[in-house]
């Protein structure tokens, strides 16, 4: 039997991610914002990249929460304070954020939402919650690269590198200082297989 919607718990739970949701999409994108002050665009485009699917995750929920049209949703939750002007600790931080929404907050929203009779916002949680933990392989995927100082470097010869401004395609170890066809800096690159319509 389904619980009133107004009278549950996946009410607020819904309204808890969407806040959620909104607030990792504005950190990502304040994340973006101080890596194309360092002209580490592959990051900066990585965090826009996940900023904007978090904007479709708010969405998502947003939409279930349609039964309380015109009402207030009041919830008391904890957020991620994570100010920080260090790609390392942005990375870090975000891989942190995701991992907890991935493994103990959507799932246990899910199960609230199943026992509630709201099969469809457990489903939901459940989606985004596996999103949230490929969100969170990125994100370590990058920092350890950043951490081991590989960004711009691999043990491969035949590792392909892409400019992200015009598309040149360079093939060793490390990519160019500049684009030889553009002449963007070196943040431009990134390895041809983290591109995305790659095929
Ligand atoms: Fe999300
Ligand atoms: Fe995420």
């Amino acid at each position: 039997m389904q619980t009133d919607f107004m009278e549950s718990q996946t009410r607020s739970n819904l309204m808890k991610a969407f806040a959620g949701e909104c607030q990792s999409r504005q950190r990502y994108y304040q994340a973006a914002l101080i890596a194309q002050q360092e002209k580490m665009v592959g990051i900066e485009r990585m965090f826009r990249f996940t900023a904007e699917q978090e904007e479709r995750h708010a969405m998502v929920y947003f939409k279930l929460l349609k039964e309380a049209a015109g009402t207030q949703v009041n919830i008391t939750a904890d957020y991620p304070a994570d100010v920080f002007y260090d790609l390392q600790q942005l990375l870090d931080s975000a891989a942190r954020d995701e991992q907890n929404e991935a493994e103990i907050l959507y799932p246990e929203f899910a199960r609230i939402a199943r026992e509630e009779g709201f099969s469809e916002a457990a489903s939901k949680f459940e989606m985004i919650s596996k999103i949230e933990s490929s969100h969170r392989e990125r994100f370590l995927y990058y920092s350890e690269l950043m951490r081991s100082d590989k960004l711009f470097r691999s043990d491969s010869t035949e590792e392909v590198w892409i400019c992200l401004n015009c598309g040149h395609i360079h093939t060793a170890s490390e990519p160019p200082g500049t684009c030889p066809v553009c002449n963007a800096e070196q943040g431009y690159f990134i390895r041809e297989k983290e591109a995305p319509f790659t095929a």
